[in-house]
């Protein structure tokens, strides 16, 4: 029986180290350590791009949405001075053209995937997974090509 309790029982035989300076234990190597031969993963980064694109986007869309409601509905007399002649004279400037741009494909890219995300989450069913986000990206598709459309094509003396 051995006397000695100041060393771990591992390793030890009868009270003998299995292991010591001169006569180390084997080194094993790792089991997921990745060589030059590991194959590469089939995995890219989408979901992570797609987190950050959440977090980035929501910082811009704050600053374009405010910006976008006090110039619609606060400032120069509120709601009331909107019209035609009002849009025809902001897409004139291509500043608000870049802006209202930008603040819709952010803002159909960050809500889309935000639903996408939300039917991952929730349909159970593959198949409704499917329709769900074939419906949900066909829409966002569309919008986004028809308001872009709208912006670069609109015309001011339109009769
Ligand atoms: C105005 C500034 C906005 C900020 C700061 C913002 C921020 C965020 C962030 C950080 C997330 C991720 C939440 C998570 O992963 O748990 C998120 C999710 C989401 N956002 Fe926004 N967002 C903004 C505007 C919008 C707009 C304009 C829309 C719609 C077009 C929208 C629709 C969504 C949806 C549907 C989700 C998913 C919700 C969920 O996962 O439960 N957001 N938002």
């Amino acid at each position: 029986m051995s006397a000695d309790t100041s060393s771990s029982a591992i390793g030890e035989v009868q009270g003998a180290s299995l292991y010591d300076v001169d006569n180390p234990a084997p080194y094993i190597e790792a089991p997921r350590k990745r060589t030059s031969k590991t194959p590469r993963s089939t995995r890219g980064n989408f979901e992570m791009a797609a987190w950050l694109f959440m977090r980035l986007s929501g910082i811009v869309l704050v600053v374009l949405v405010i910006g976008h409601l006090l110039i619609q509905l606060v400032l120069d007399g509120g709601v009331s001075k909107i019209g035609f002649a009002f849009v025809a004279g902001r897409w004139a400037s291509p500043f608000w053209q870049v802006w209202d741009l930008l603040m819709l494909w952010l803002a159909m890219l960050h809500g889309a995937n935000g639903l996408r995300t939300v039917i991952n989450d929730y349909a159970e069913r593959a198949n409704t997974r499917l329709w769900l986000k074939g419906l949900l990206y066909t829409a966002t598709v569309f919008t986004i090509l028809l308001g872009t459309l709208v912006i670069f094509t609109f015309d001011p003396n339109i009769r």
